[in-house]
This record gives C-alpha cells, structure tokens and sequence, in this order.
C-alpha cells in the first residue's frame, strides 16, 4: 500500500462543512457533568483532541431530556442554560481547525444507573435514580426491575425532545449532529425485535420498528440547517439469534438516506448482554463497508482502529468515508498529527507546538 497522498489527510466536504482530514473522535461518555453541564473537563478533553488534529470531534452521548441520561453525571443538552459552555467548547474546537460534533441521545432502559467507576449499577428512584423508559417492559439484565413501556404521549415527548435538543445543537455551535441510536439505548431498543415486542404502529414489522427512528431523524432535520451534515449511529447487528442484523441495517440506512442523513456510523452489538462478539482489528469494518456499498450512503468505520495504517487502508479500500476512533485517541490525543507523519502527509500543526514537529 502506498502511503503518498493519503487519504486519510485529504480533506473533504459534506454540505457546507470541510473536513481537514477523514478521522474523527468517536463520542465518549466522560460522566463528568452535574445536571448535563459541560464544564471545564469537557473543553480540555475536546478540545486536546482538536489540538491533536482530529477533522472532527464529536462530543459523548449527550442527553435530549434528564431521563434520557445513562448517569447521573452524563451531558446533557435539555435545556438552554446547557448552552453557553458548549458554545465556548465549540467555538475553542472550530479555532483548531476542527468540526464540533455532538451525538443526541437517549439512554431508554439503560438508564438511572451510576458511573462505570462507581460500579455501573442500577441507582432506584428512592435513591435519586428515575424510571427508565423502553419500548416494551422488558429490562437488559433478566434480573433487574422492568422499564416502563412508552405510551403515545411518551413518545410523543422523546421525538420532541430530539427536536429540541438539535435546535440548542445549532445554537450552541455545533456543525455536525449524530443521533445515537445504536449500542442498546431507546432507538436501538425500539429497532431490534428482542426488545420491542409492540403490537401498535411502534412494533412487530421492520416498518413499525424503524418508525421511531425515522420520526426522530425528521424531527432533528427540522430544526438542523439543510447545508449542515446529519449522521446516525447505528449497532449494524446484536449479535443475537433472532435480533437487529445487516440486511435490515442496510434497508434502514436507505431510509435514513431518503431522509436526508448524510453519513452512518456503523458501530455493533450492546442491545443484550452476554452475547459473544468476536472483538478483534477492524471488526466492524465490514458493517461500514456493506452499507456503503449496498445502501449507496457516506459510512464511517469504528471499533479497533489504532494505527495509521490500518486507517488509510479502510479509506483506500473503500470500506468507509472517515474513520473514527475512541480508545486510541484516549492515550494519544496527538495521533492524528503522528499519523500524518507516519503516512508522509504534509497537514498544518498548531503554531504552538512547531518546534516538536521534527525529532
Ligand atoms: C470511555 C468510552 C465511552 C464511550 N461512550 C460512547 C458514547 O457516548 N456514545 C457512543 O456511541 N459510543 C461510545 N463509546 C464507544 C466508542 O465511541 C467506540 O465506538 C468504541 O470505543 C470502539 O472504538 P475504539 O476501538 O476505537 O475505541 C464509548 C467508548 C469508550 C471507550
């Protein structure tokens, strides 16, 4: 493989937006908020990772109401005081040459539990938690107490939450939108059929599980400008028998497309415990690539990402149109500007770091 003029540094445009080059930061919680403010963490962990050189960040799962929150301590953007801090966020990032992403989210039947550093456990409404919301009453863990079933009403409320929440996105600054609807959380829940058992409009066909996601993706579009990229992340398959799978992925992708979704995120599994995931290099690539292909939509590959090479490779390939990266860009928030050199691209570092730019 050649590493002239790699791909993986030729910027690229989606709508209005230009991209420097074609890695993003993957959304990651950080559980570091107090009533979904971001604060100054927020800004440093972002914004290091624009100084690192990333084409985009995308700010963690960002809550579009306080139930909507895995944690406690989770982002959110529910309400208009959430605003001035992401627009100082935003603003730091776009000054490095990078695009403020934010992912919106809901928890469904995975919320009200605490911090994966304070155990990740179920927090009862007694306790200061709240009742998680699903499609249907079934919980993730067999053991734990049931979520509430939405009714009309409710759902009604989580679309126009969404809504909402994209109308702050803009407003705080953001110039991509992802909404989340993978790794087990509501819309994911109301897609796959091990966690939906509707019998309404909601449930049973693949029309009626998609139903939400769909009005959920209208809803946002509604309040996000048409010249700005829209994504959505998507678990392509549960890795369960009977659940979420490619073929179904690659028909919503082509809803999601005539929609007007730019880009999706091809992330799998987190929909039920337990479940065997053959977790190695690249593993979900082919999830990136198949939709690609076969939906004739913009994809990013994730999942076990960590060198420049295997990302230019993707790129090279096909199998993608950006690449993103979370674990990898958690130790070495300069692996972009490393990449780069690495892949012999000649990219602009900031001015403040010129002087360890050659060893
Ligand atoms: C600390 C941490 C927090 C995460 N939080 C989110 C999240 O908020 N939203 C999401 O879609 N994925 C989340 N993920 C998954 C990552 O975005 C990514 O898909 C996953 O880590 C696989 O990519 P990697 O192998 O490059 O880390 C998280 C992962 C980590 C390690």
């Amino acid at each position: 493989m050649t590493t002239k003029s790699p791909v993986l540094f030729k910027p690229f445009k989606i709508k209005s937006v230009e991209f420097k080059n074609r890695i993003g930061v993957s959304p990651m919680c950080m559980y570091s908020s107090k009533d979904g403010f971001a604060n100054n963490w927020h800004l440093v962990h972002l914004g290091t990772r624009a100084v690192g050189g990333a084409g985009l960040v995308i700010s963690e799962a960002t809550a579009v109401s306080p139930e909507a929150r895995i944690t406690p301590d989770d982002l959110g953007i529910w309400k208009d005081e959430h605003i001035e801090k992401l627009k100082e966020i935003t603003a730091f990032l776009e000054g490095q040459g990078s695009v403020p992403g934010i992912q919106l989210a809901h928890a469904g039947r995975k919320a009200s539990t605490t911090s994966p550093w304070k155990g990740g456990r179920l927090i009862k409404e007694e306790e200061g938690g709240w009742q998680p919301v699903a499609p249907s009453a079934i919980p993730f863990f067999e053991n734990n107490p049931a979520p509430a079933a939405l009714d009309a009403a409710g759902i009604r409320k989580v679309i126009f939450n969404f809504r909402e929440a994209s109308k702050r996105a803009f407003l705080a600054g953001f110039k991509v939108v992802e909404i989340h609807a993978a790794h087990g959380y509501l819309l994911h829940e109301f897609l796959s059929p091990l966690s939906n058992h509707r019998n309404d409009e909601y449930g049973g066909s693949f029309e009626n599980r998609t139903r939400l996601l769909l009005e959920v993706t209208r809803a946002v579009k509604d309040e996000w400008p048409e010249e700005l990229p829209l994504f959505v992340r998507i678990s392509a398959k549960d890795w369960a028998e009977g659940g979420w799978n490619e073929e179904e992925s690659v028909k919503l992708a082509k809803l999601l497309k005539e929609e007007g979704v730019d880009l999706i995120d091809c992330s799998s599994g987190g929909l039920v415990p337990d479940v065997r995931i053959p977790v190695a290099k690249k593993y979900q690539v082919p999830f990136s690539e198949k939709i690609k292909k076969e939906a004739g939509i913009m994809s990013a590959a994730v999942g076990m990402i960590t060198t420049p090479w295997e990302a230019e490779e993707v790129l090279q390939q096909e199998q993608a149109d950006m690449v993103f990266m979370g674990r990898e860009l958690l130790r070495n928030p300069y692996f972009p500007l490393e990449a780069a050199a690495a892949l012999e691209a000649d990219i602009e570092w900031p001015n403040q770091y010129l002087r360890a730019r050659t060893r």
